[in-house]
């Protein structure tokens, strides 16, 4: 069974409860929080808390994406909130080593997300220090973008540099994802799957994500 994180970013926010519960109830490994801030990226969604509102229904493991310009600020005030993963742009970060140190030391796995145009080579500096990696698939900002054909070659690649750091991160990949590519992205190395419009979208969410869980 696949690890499908349901993008609330989707969702309709003004049934933020009810969905929830839909991927409470669904086949949905994890719930993915798309924070961002209107600077690193031109949109602005939601912070701590809508966060801290979708925290209290949500049962499966939170999934926050942060981006935002100085992800150091407010990593621990999301890790308070129980949230177990915790993702920032290798390209917002002044110092990343120390911004993953401190995600972990609050408690949840440190992620590295990295944007297409940006070189998968500048990770490699880091992998040993981060549990996850989560290779973006479209440019960030919005939900329901084409998937970027690259993006294939991209989640193979990063998989060989952990390989041969001997690091061991786990790939997550984000934005549109869909039944079209999953295998693809899964065969790539990716082993968590973000999913916005593919999940939220649909005639029938639940079966949606069963559907691309595998089950
Ligand atoms: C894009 C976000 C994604 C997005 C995914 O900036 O990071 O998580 O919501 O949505 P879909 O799956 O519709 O591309
Ligand atoms: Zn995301």
């Amino acid at each position: 069974m696949r690890n499908i994180a349901p993008s609330i970013l989707s969702a309709d926010f003004g049934h933020l409860e009810r969905d929830v519960r839909m991927v409470n109830e669904s086949a949905a490994g994890w719930i993915h929080l798309d924070i961002m801030d209107g600077t690193f990226v031109p949109n602005i969604s939601f912070g701590l808390p809508v966060s801290a509102a979708i925290a209290k229904v949500a049962e499966k493991p939170m999934d926050a994406h942060l981006m935002i310009v100085h992800p150091e600020k407010y990593v621990e005030r999301f890790a308070a909130l129980g949230v177990q993963f915790i993702s920032v742009h290798i390209e917002a970060c002044e110092d990343l080593s120390s911004t993953l140190s401190q995600i972990r030391a609050a408690g949840a796995k440190a992620g590295i997300a990295i944007n297409p145009e940006t070189d998968a080579a500048l990770l490699k500096p880091y992998l040993k220090q981060a549990d996850f990696i989560l290779v973006m698939s479209v440019h960030p900002g919005f939900s329901g973008q084409s998937f970027i054909e690259g993006s294939l070659e991209k989640v193979a690649r990063v998989r060989e540099m952990i390989a041969e750091a001997g690091a061991n991160c786990f790939i997550e990949v984000d934005g549109g994802v869909g039944m079209q590519n999953i295998a693809a992205l899964e065969a790539a190395g990716a082993s968590v799957f973000v999913a916005g419009n593919a999940a939220f979208k649909a005639a029938d969410p639940k079966a949606a994500i069963a559907a691309l869980a595998g089950v």
